[in-house]
């Protein structure tokens, strides 16, 4: 049996850091194992401008511990009043890496996401003539559509006439939970692209559901049936460079998760790398690991893969996690994959 795995350092292309004290305790966590990660521009008030990006770059720089080496990549919210000079400005001054379109209404903090689609053209022409790539929310907000189908619906009515309307936009279908999404970024040769997170590797929507319900484990887009999982996790592990790790981890005090209305996002940050390296090693592709956390992610946003390693060692005892992380602003539980953790992260 393997009993080690060096990568180059991963990188995570879908991250919540959030701000203040949750910045704070969660920075580190994502320091720790990455080397760079895109930063989601969903706070409140949300990252709008260059400007906004340039302050939250140096707030999260701030949070790092002495002698991180971690890059944050910014992104930009796009609303319907987002100014096209802004963004290709920014993105030339190297503050913005992408722009991020969330459908108003689609997960935590989207409210000024888009409603029209039309009123972002401008935006959309202007990213995709100067390189800038759109990371894209893919679910549908209309009440009469089932929370389960919302991203293959968005695939049909919003992404494919999107991407046909702007040819050579760069896109990244974030969080993909489905093997509609798989199908269909598979059907596209060039400028499209997926991020898959860690825990949709793991749980289908019985964990959510079955046997009482369980909010750590409700995230947006929601975890789907088993046959998507398995999708899932046949896309992340096949060395198909359109597809690389996004962890999207959402933390949220457990006192928002644990209510009678609970947030979406699970928290993976402290052991993505453990938890990937059990599913690769279960689906016999831990050859293709450094592919899809290090490798093609940097290779879509046409940047060159770190040049540091990150070994990973498999131990006979299981790892002791901590259940939660301790923060300012309350308990934030990590996500528990249901499994025992063997493969443990070796200071490089
Ligand atoms: C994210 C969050 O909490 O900001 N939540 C989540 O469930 N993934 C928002 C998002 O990426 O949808
Ligand atoms: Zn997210």
């Amino acid at each position: 049996m393997t009993s080690h795995v060096t990568l180059r350092r991963p990188d995570d292309w879908h991250l919540h850091l959030r701000d203040g004290a949750m910045l704070r305790a969660v920075a580190p966590e994502s320091a720790r194992h990455f080397g760079r990660a895109i930063i989601m521009p969903n706070l409140v008030p949300p990252v709008l401008t260059g400007a906004d990006a340039r302050a939250y770059r140096d707030r999260i720089t701030a949070a790092l511990p002495a002698g991180a080496r971690f890059t944050p990549l910014m992104t930009l919210y796009l609303t319907e009043d987002t100014d096209p000079a802004d963004v290709v400005a920014a993105h030339r001054e190297g503050v913005i890496t992408a722009v991020k379109l969330y459908p108003a209404g689609a997960t935590t903090n989207s409210a000024s996401g888009v409603r029209d689609f039309d009123r972002v053209r401008g935006v959309l022409d202007a990213m995709a003539e100067a390189g800038v790539p759109l990371c894209v929310h893919g679910e549908v907000t209309d009440p009469d559509i089932d929370i389960f189908d919302r991203e293959a619906v968005f695939i049909d009515r919003i992404l494919d006439p999107l991407r046909r309307a702007t040819p050579g936009l760069r896109v990244v279908m974030e969080h993909i939970t489905t093997a509609d999404a798989a199908d269909y970024v598979r059907s596209v040769e060039d400028g499209l692209a997926a991020t898959i997170t860690t825990h949709h590797l793991v749980i289908n929507r019985n964990h959510i559901l079955a046997g009482g319900i369980r909010p750590h484990y409700y995230c947006l887009p929601v975890a789907k049936r088993e046959s998507h999982r398995l999708a899932l996790r046949a896309a992340a592990t096949a060395g198909d460079a359109r597809f690389f790790l996004g962890t999207d981890s959402a933390p949220h005090p457990d006192g928002a998760k644990e209510s009678a209305c609970g947030c979406a996002g699970c928290f993976t940050a402290p052991h993505t790398m453990s938890i990937l390296a059990h599913v690769f090693e279960d689906e016999g592709a831990l050859d293709r690991l450094e592919g899809f956390t290090s490798l093609y992610g940097p290779a879509f946003y046409g940047l060159p893969a770190n040049d540091d390693r990150l070994t990973l060692v498999r131990d006979d005892a299981p790892l002791e996690l901590p259940a939660k992380l301790m923060t300012d602003d309350g308990p934030v539980t990590l996500f528990d994959p249901g499994f025992a953790l063997h493969w443990r992260v070796t200071p490089n």
